[in-house]
């Protein structure tokens, strides 16, 4: 990596200011029902504190749309902290102004306080150079730990560092920019990506891009009846993007001039509908019934994208495979999610770049045996598009 990270600096008896990207999802009664980008932040926090720094950590959580909300409190956030870290956290009323300043005057070395959530100040999604600065006036070091908010070009990730001297990278970042970057810089081969989500629009960027360096691709999702479409396949009453149907004949062709190895399923499961208890079975993709929708990959398809999986040395993937929130539907999905933690087992690297597959994994029990879970959902993609990231840019070559 070519920017600056916290390994580069010495925080002992500093003020370090610390983006993190705490937006983690909470239940009705506030409960954290996953805190894996908590427990991602923790070897910068440790770092630090361990180092006798004094840690003022800022983030946003949800979008309170400018206005103070306590729904959107990151209060919650700083209790589970202070369990994981196993001491004290101070919760601020707020991210600026001067209770919050001589608070963090107060801090002693290897002390930690958490601000309270950044969009409370509508100043902080504008990029407001006045809230910057009075951010900036907090630290005199700061980090940029928050990979999920990279791609947001926000007071709190890319103005304040115009206001620090020293702006590194944390180790979460430079951990996600190891595993995305290599895979698109120098994957180890066979590179294997696995494509899916509903839309062709939504990941053609991310297709384009993976073009240059990927040896197959294996869609699934719903974009493959658009797909399927323009190869003149009758697809029910699937999802069809039509307006994309030239667009998907473009990226079959692309792959085959590239020599790419471009697989779409071969069966897919169909349901009248998309709900819990529809009846369900597989069907080749030349004879899906008129009334009928796809809803996942079918077996014969899982089963030739396993193989493929196991067969690389390099696998990303981004997107599920089929309607996976419904057990019913989740099949293919899992079935992927299972053939990657397979190919990890084989010494294959494993990469999941973040949102719905992150969820797939962790619903599949998986987590663990995967080399790589992204921390961020649009900052991923975005990266993966090839898309400068304004939090990462901004920082110390
Ligand atoms: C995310 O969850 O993807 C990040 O925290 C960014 O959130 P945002 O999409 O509300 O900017």
């Amino acid at each position: 990596m070519q920017k600056k990270t916290l390994s580069d600096i010495s925080t002992q008896g500093k003020r370090v200011l610390m983006r993190v990207d705490f937006n983690v999802p909470l239940d009705e009664n506030k409960k954290i029902t996953d805190d894996k980008r908590i427990v991602e932040s923790l070897p910068s926090i440790k770092k630090v504190l361990e180092e006798g720094g004094r840690l003022i950590l800022m983030s946003h959580l949800g979008r309170p749309k400018g206005k103070v909300n306590p729904e959107y409190s990151l209060a919650p956030v700083a209790s589970r902290l202070a369990e994981l870290i196993d001491s004290p956290v101070l919760m601020a009323k707020d991210c600026i102004g001067t209770e919050v300043m001589q608070q963090v005057l107060a801090l002693q070395d290897g002390e930690v306080m958490l601000l309270e959530n950044l969009r409370f100040h509508a100043e902080e999604e504008a990029n407001d150079a006045d809230f910057s600065r009075e951010l900036a006036s907090l630290g005199e070091v700061y980090v940029n730990d928050a990979f999920g908010t990279a791609h947001r070009a926000h007071a709190s990730t890319e103005g304040i560092t115009h206001y620090v001297q020293t702006v590194v990278a944390g180790y979460l970042i430079e951990r996600e920019l190891l595993y995305l970057g290599k895979a698109l810089q120098e994957p180890e081969r066979p590179f294997v990506a696995i494509l899916g989500g509903s839309k062709i629009s939504g990941k053609i960027d991310v297709l384009e891009n993976l073009f240059k360096k990927v040896d197959t691709v294996l869609i699934g999702g719903a974009m493959v009846f658009t797909f399927f479409k323009a190869q003149g396949y009758e697809v029910g009453n699937s999802l069809v993007e039509e307006s994309k149907i030239e667009l998907a004949l473009t990226i079959l062709e692309q792959a085959k001039k590239k020599g790419i190895k471009l697989l779409l399923p071969v069966d897919v499961i169909v349901a009248p509908e998309i709900s819990a208890d529809a009846a369900f079975y597989a069907e080749k993709i030349s004879s899906i019934p008129e009334k009928m929708i796809g809803v996942d990959i079918g077996p014969l398809t899982a089963e030739t994208y396993r193989n493929e999986i196991l067969s690389a040395r390099t696998v990303l993937w981004n997107g599920p495979m089929g309607v996976f929130e419904i057990d019913n539907f989740a099949f293919g999905t899992m079935a992927v999610a299972k053939a990657l933690a397979e190919a990890t087992a084989k010494g294959a690297i494993t990469i999941v770049g973040g949102g719905d597959s992150a969820a797939a994994i962790a619903k599949a029990g998986l987590a663990t045996e995967i080399t790589h879970i992204s921390t961020g959902g649009g900052a991923s993609l975005e990266f993966l598009e090839g898309k400068e990231l304004p939090g990462i840019a901004a920082l110390n070559d």
